[in-house]
C-alpha cells in the first residue's frame, strides 16, 4: 500500500480503500469522521439538553445498541420530522415468511439493507430509533448469531460503532459476547455480526424476580469480575455496565453462564481515539450506573468501572440501584455527593450479612481509592462471602428469589409431589406456631427448620431431572413449540406469529416470559378456535387485548407478570369474551381498575391473582361484584383478614389464602362465615398456625384443606 492511502495520523487505510473485506472495514481509517479535539474546559463537561434533561451525546455517539434502545440520551437535535420517520419507519419492508431447506423460517428483509448472503434472519431480538438486532442463522458456519444493523448513519455513530467493534473484537473471553464479523450493507449501513447467545438479561429477570439470591449473585458477579479484568488487562473499558448488558443462562448441570454484550462506548486504552478525551473525562454510560468520577473531574479508569459494577450488584441484591435521581443530572449529582445507602435500607423486608454491606459499600466508594482497586480485588471479595452467612436472609427472601435459576440449582435436592405443584399436590408439614414476640430472625429460623424438614419429608417424592426441570420452566430455547392444540412461543415477537402455520387447530396459545410480544401479531391467528390464551411478554399492550376480543370461544385468560394494557382495556376485554369463565392476573404489581375491570364478564368464576402485589381493599370489594365469582386465588398477595370479611360476602368454593397473612382467627371465620367453600388452601407459617388449621377440620370436617409449606418448591415451580 502506498503513503498516499494512508491516513498520515493513524497510518490505517483510508475509508475509500478499505471496503474490500470485512476486517479491512475494521481498521480503515476514521480520522476524517472524528469530532475534532475538544477545548480543555469542555472535555470534563456532561452536557445535558435543558429541554428534555436528557444527555446530550458528546463527541460520541453512544453504543449502537444504546443508540437503539436507550431513552435517556437526547434526540431533541433531531429536527422532529427525521425523528418520526426514524420513528415510524419499519425496516422489515416485507415481513412474510418464507422456508427453506433447513427448516428454518427467515424473515424477509430488503437485501440491500441486510447481509443476506451470509446471514439468514430469523428473528428481530429487538430495535429501536436507530437500528435493530436481528436473530440469524450464518450459513457459512451454519450457527445462530445477532446481527446488529445501524439504520441511520452519521459520522459519530459511524465511528462509534468503529469502535465498538474494534474494542469487542481484541477480545476473547468465555463471559464476553465474540464478534465474528462486521461490514456494510449494499446501502452502506455498517452490521456487526456476534455470538448468539440464548439467554436473558438481567435486567429482565430484575424485572421479573425483583431481586436474586446472594448464590446467584455471586455466581454472576465473579464471572464479570473476571471478563472485566480481562477487558482492562487488554485496555478496555466496558463503560457502560448495566443489568441490560448482561446476558444469563442456565447450563445444563444448573451454573449460569453469564455474557457481556455492547463495549459500545468502550475504548481502548493508548488508541489515538483517546484525543477525545484525553483527560479520559468524557462522562458515557447510563447515569443510574455512572461512577462520580467524570463528573467530578476524576479520570475515568478501572475504578469507575468498579463502581458501575458496585450498583449493579446493589440493584441486583435489592430490586433497585442505589441512586435514582428525577432526572439524569440530579442522579449524577447524587453519585457525586449522596452517601449511597445500606443494602438493608431499601427494602424493609431483606437483610444483609454485615461482610455484604461492607463489599456494596466499598465498591461505592466516592473516592476511586477507597474502592478496590481493580476487578480481581472485587471478585475475590465475592469469592470469599460464604452463602451461609447468607442463609436466613435468602429465607427471608424468598419471595424476591429467581425461581427459575434457584430450581436450577437446587436441582439435586428438589423434590416434587407432581409437577401439578398445588393443584394436586397435597401434603401437610404443620410446624409449632412461633409465639408472637417471635424476633425476625428467630421467625427466618423457624421457617428455615420448616424447610429442612420439607426435604427430609421424601415420601411419595419423585426426584426430577435437569432436562425435564429445564423442559418445564421453559429454558430449553427456541421458537414455537407445538403439541396438539398447544403453541408455544419462545422468545418470539408478533410478526413471529405470522409463520404460525395451520392456526385452525390452535386451542391453547401461550407466549413466554422471554417474547416480546405486544399482541397485535394475534391478528394472524384469525379464526383459531382458541381456548385459553396466556401472555407473560411484557410488551403485551391494548392493541393486544383488542386483537383478544375476536376470539370468541376464550374461556380462560392469564397474564403473567407485568405488561402495558390499561384497566380500560382489561375491562372491554373481559365483557367482550362471552365463554371467559377464568382469569389470572399473577406476579404481577396489579393496576389500580384491573379488579373493578372483570365485573362486567357474562361468566366469570374463577379469579387468581396468586404473587401479584398491591391487592388492596377495594380490590377484595370489587371482586365481591363479580357476579359468578366461585374461586379465589389470594396465594402470597399480602392480604390478611380482612381478605376474608370482605370475600364473605360471597359464595366461594376454592378459596386459596397461602403465604397470606390470615390468621387463625381468619381461618374461624371462613369457617363460620363461609361454610359452602369446599377447598381450602393454606401455608402456616405467617399467620395461621398448626393448631387453627385442626380448629378449622373440627368447625368443617367436609372442607378439603390442603396445606403446604411457604417454602415448598412447588410454589416456585407453579408459573402456570
Ligand atoms: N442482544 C444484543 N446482542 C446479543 C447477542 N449477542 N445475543 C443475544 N442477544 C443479543
Amino acid at each position: 500500500m502506498t503513503d498516499t492511502q494512508l491516513c498520515p495520523i493513524c497510518k490505517s487505510p483510508r475509508r475509500s480503500n478499505s471496503f474490500g473485506s470485512l476486517t479491512q472495514w475494521i481498521v480503515a481509517c476514521n480520522c476524517d469522521q472524528r469530532e475534532p479535539d475538544l477545548p480543555d474546559e469542555e472535555e470534563i463537561s456532561i452536557t445535558i439538553c435543558r429541554s428534555c434533561g436528557k444527555r446530550v451525546g458528546e463527541g460520541r455517539a453512544g453504543s449502537f445498541t444504546q443508540f437503539i434502545f436507550r431513552s435517556d440520551v437526547c434526540r431533541c437535535a433531531v429536527p422532529k420530522i427525521l425523528r418520526d420517520a426514524i420513528d415510524a419507519a419499519p425496516i422489515i419492508e416485507n415481513s412474510e415468511t418464507v422456508t427453506d431447506d433447513a427448516d428454518e423460517i427467515a424473515l424477509r428483509l430488503d437485501h440491500n439493507n441486510f447481509p443476506t448472503e451470509r446471514y439468514k434472519p430469523l428473528a428481530e431480538l429487538g430495535s429501536g430509533a436507530g437500528g435493530s438486532v436481528y436473530l440469524a442463522r450464518d450459513m457459512m458456519l451454519n450457527k445462530k448469531v445477532a446481527v446488529k444493523i445501524l439504520h441511520l448513519m452519521d459520522s459519530k455513530l459511524l465511528v462509534a460503532f468503529q469502535d465498538e467493534a474494534r474494542a469487542t473484537s481484541k477480545l476473547t473471553h468465555p463471559s464476553i459476547v465474540g464478534v465474528i464479523d462486521f461490514g456494510l450493507t449494499k446501502t452502506e449501513k455498517p452490521y456487526m455480526v456476534l455470538d448468539y447467545f440464548q439467554g436473558m438479561s438481567l435486567s429482565d429477570l430484575l424485572l421479573r424476580d425483583g431481586t436474586l439470591d446472594w448464590q446467584l449473585v455471586q455466581e454472576i458477579f465473579e464471572q464479570i469480575c473476571d471478563a472485566l479484568e480481562y477487558a482492562h488487562k487488554n485496555g478496555v473499558y466496558h463503560r457502560d455496565i448495566k443489568p441490560s448488558n448482561i446476558l444469563l443462562r442456565t447450563r445444563e448441570n444448573g451454573t449460569v453462564d453469564v455474557q457481556i454484550i455492547d463495549f459500545g462506548i468502550a475504548k481502548i486504552e493508548g488508541s489515538r481515539n483517546n484525543d477525545l478525551d484525553s483527560q479520559n473525562t468524557i462522562a458515557v454510560g447510563a447515569p443510574l450506573y455512572m461512577a462520580p468520577d467524570a463528573a467530578m473531574g476524576i479520570p475515568y479508569d478501572r475504578r469507575s468501572e468498579v463502581y458501575s459494577l458496585g450498583c449493579v450488584m446493589f440493584e441486583a441484591l435489592t430490586g433497585a440501584p442505589p441512586f435514582r435521581g428525577e432526572t439524569a443530572i440530579q442522579t449524577l449529582s447524587l453519585h457525586a455527593h449522596q452517601k449511597p445507602p445500606r443494602l438493608s435500607e431499601v427494602s424493609a423486608n431483606l437483610s444483609f450479612p454485615q461482610i455484604v454491606e461492607e463489599l456494596v459499600s466499598k465498591a461505592l466508594s466516592k473516592k476511586p481509592d477507597h474502592r478496590f482497586q481493580n476487578m480481581s480485588e472485587m471478585q475475590q471479595a465475592i469469592q470469599e462471602i460464604d452463602p451461609a452467612s447468607f442463609q436466613f436472609a435468602a429465607i427471608a427472601n424468598r419471595k424476591t428469589q429467581s425461581p427459575y435459576l434457584v430450581l436450577l440449582r437446587n436441582v439435586s435436592i428438589v423434590a416434587l409431589v407432581s409437577f401439578a405443584g398445588w393443584n394436586i399436590a397435597k401434603f401437610t408439614i404443620l410446624a409449632p406456631p412461633p409465639p408472637v414476640s417471635m424476633v425476625a430472625k428467630e421467625k427466618e429460623k423457624a421457617q428455615h427448620k420448616k424447610a429442612e424438614e420439607f426435604r427430609k419429608n421424601k415420601e411419595d417424592i419423585e426426584v426430577l431431572k435437569t432436562d425435564d426441570i429445564l423442559d418445564r420452566l421453559n429454558l430449553t430455547g427456541g421458537k414455537w413449540k407445538r403439541k396438539g392444540g398447544l403453541l408455544e412461543g419462545h422468545e418470539v415477537t408478533d410478526a413471529d406469529i405470522k409463520n404460525v402455520k395451520d392456526a385452525g387447530s390452535v386451542k391453547t396459545f401461550k407466549v413466554t416470559v422471554e417474547s416480546k410480544v405486544t399482541g397485535e401479531g394475534l391478528k394472524y391467528l384469525e379464526g383459531a378456535p382458541l381456548k385459553h390464551v396466556w401472555i407473560m411478554s411484557h410488551l403485551f399492550d391494548d392493541r393486544g387485548a383488542a386483537e383478544l376480543m375476536k376470539f370468541p370461544t376464550i374461556e380462560r385468560l392469564s397474564f403473567h407478570y407485568d405488561n402495558k394494557m390499561t384497566p380500560g382495556a382489561l375491562a372491554k376485554l373481559v365483557s367482550s369474551l362471552p365463554e371467559l369463565t377464568n382469569i389470572h392476573l399473577r406476579f404481577m404489581n396489579l393496576k389500580p381498575g384491573y379488579i373493578k375491570a372483570l365485573k362486567n364478564s357474562k361468566k366469570l368464576s374463577s379469579v387468581d391473582l396468586g404473587h401479584s402485589e398491591q391487592v388492596t381493599e377495594e380490590d377484595l370489594n370489587e371482586l365481591t361484584k363479580i357476579e359468578k365469582l366461585d374461586s379465589v386465588t389470594l396465594t402470597d398477595t399480602g392480604v390478611g383478614d380482612e381478605a376474608v370479611t370482605i370475600l364473605s360476602k360471597t359464595h366461594l368454593r376454592f378459596f386459596d389464602i397461602g403465604e397470606s397473612q390470615v390468621s387463625d382467627d381468619g381461618l374461624m371465620m371462613i369457617a363460620e362465615k363461609m361454610p359452602q367453600v369446599k377447598t381450602i388452601k393454606l401455608s402456616v407459617g405467617d399467620g395461621i398456625t398448626s393448631l387453627g388449621v385442626k380448629r378449622f377440620k373440627k368447625a368443617c370436617p367436609d372442607c378439603n384443606v390442603v396445606v403446604g409449606d411457604g417454602l415448598n418448591p412447588i410454589q416456585l415451580l407453579d408459573y402456570n
